[in-house]
């Protein structure tokens, strides 16, 4: 537990046994309590004291409250072209979660400082892949003649000693706007794909977009020897993919389409690739958080959306598009909970400390661990 200065205790998700726990999770100083009506004020004024010292960052999840400060908003792809991008800005705030401002890290200038408001501010799904693990897996490839034949293909959600590890393994970075690319010149490269962090995401590139079949793909668990399957079962398949998953996309179900279609008829059903491939199969259309967004902007007034994607970013296309029909696929799912960790405090806590000349949550990645995090960023960057 840790408290705010009100006083009122706050569970914070990555102390104790949480995999967040060793990033260090307490804010060093005073955070301004939540209901300090003059957070906004306060805000806006370190921003304008900063100026051009200081470039916000804001994923398209992130809560109304932080997302008004911020200078560019965008999916996790477009952000990394962003970070990078603008080299005369001293600091980067990111308002994302962990691995987005490692990547911001990575491909920002040595003299530029990434700060992530609150540390706690992680992924479950880059969690799901450690860096031991993902070697013991390439171990089991090893052994079986396979690793030279395989490419190792990360999602950007996942952290960068596992970006690294595809640097070095010959592979490259993707995101949900740029997989089928990334699949496509990493089948250029070799035989089969290791995919990491996100089955979801790999089953539904290999299969919806690139003719592959379901069963030309195995799912790897690094908790059971071998992953789980037989030498031939990997020998076998195209796209070995890693056991992990999204928790908050891995709850919407293929019931939650059927049941918005009933209760909507016309309705367009809208997904993150994140979500399990039942449900994908059954939506009209997926793509990432640009995507969906740059979908809705060009839909005709009058049409009917589901979208199954993070909260916070349908409740603000709802309110952008009152002449459209946007509603939430599922009732029950609900924010990430972890981007939801930056909220205006955090935001107002980390500027005025850099007003101060204090550097608070500044994430920073080895020299070697960025080297080779790089090539598989920028192998991601240079794809067509
Ligand atoms: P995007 O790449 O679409 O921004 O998604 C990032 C993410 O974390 C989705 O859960
Ligand atoms: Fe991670 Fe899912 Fe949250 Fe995206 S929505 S940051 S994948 S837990």
């Amino acid at each position: 537990m840790t408290t705010l200065d009100t006083g009122i205790p706050l569970f914070v998700l990555g102390q104790g046994t949480d995999p967040h726990s060793e990033r260090g999770v307490d804010c060093p100083g005073e955070l301004p309590p939540a209901s300090d009506p003059d957070l906004v004020a306060r805000a806006v004024k370190a921003k304008a004291t900063l100026g051009d010292r200081l470039f916000v960052l804001g994923h398209h999840y992130q809560r109304d409250e932080v997302i008004q400060f911020a200078d560019v908003t965008g999916d996790s792809f477009k952000l990394a072209r962003d970070a990078a991008a603008r080299p005369e800005a001293e600091y980067i705030v990111f308002c994302g979660v962990h691995f987005m401002a490692e990547s911001a890290d990575i491909l920002t200038g040595d003299d530029q400082r990434v700060i992530l408001p609150d540390m706690a501010a992680g992924c479950s799904m880059a969690d799901m892949a450690t860096f031991d693990q993902v070697e013991e897996a390439w171990d089991v490839l090893t052994d079986l003649g396979l690793a030279d034949v395989t490419v190792p293909i990360t999602y950007m959600n996942s952290s960068a000693d596992i970006k690294a590890f595809c640097g070095r393994g010959g592979g490259a970075v993707c995101t949900s706007s740029n997989a089928r690319r990334a699949l496509t010149w990493a089948f250029e490269q070799g035989e089969k794909v290791l995919f990491l962090p996100d089955q979801h995401l790999g089953r539904n590139t290999a299969v919806l977009e690139m003719g592959f079949s379901l069963d030309d793909c195995v799912v790897y668990n690094p908790h059971r020897p071998n992953g789980g399957l037989t030498d031939q079962q990997l020998r076998d398949a195209k796209m070995i993919l890693w056991r992990g998953h999204c928790s908050v996309h891995g709850r919407f179900t293929a019931d939650c389409v059927d049941e918005v279609r009933a209760r909507i008829p016309g309705v367009n059903v809208l997904v993150h690739p994140e979500c399990r491939h039942d449900v994908v199969t059954k939506a009209d259309q997926v793509g990432s958080t640009e995507y969906i967004i740059k979908t809705l902007e060009a839909a005709p007034a009058g049409s009917a959306w589901a979208v199954g994607t993070e909260l916070n970013l349908v409740k603000r296309l709802a309110a952008a598009h009152p002449d459209k029909t946007v509603t939430f696929l599922d009732r029950t799912v609900c924010y990430c909970s972890t981007m939801n960790r930056i909220d205006l405090p955090h935001l107002v806590w980390a500027l005025e400390s850099l007003v101060e000349g204090q550097v608070v949550n500044q994430i920073t990645v080895d020299p070697e661990t960025t080297s080779w995090a790089k090539l598989a960023l920028d192998r991601m960057l240079a794809l067509p």
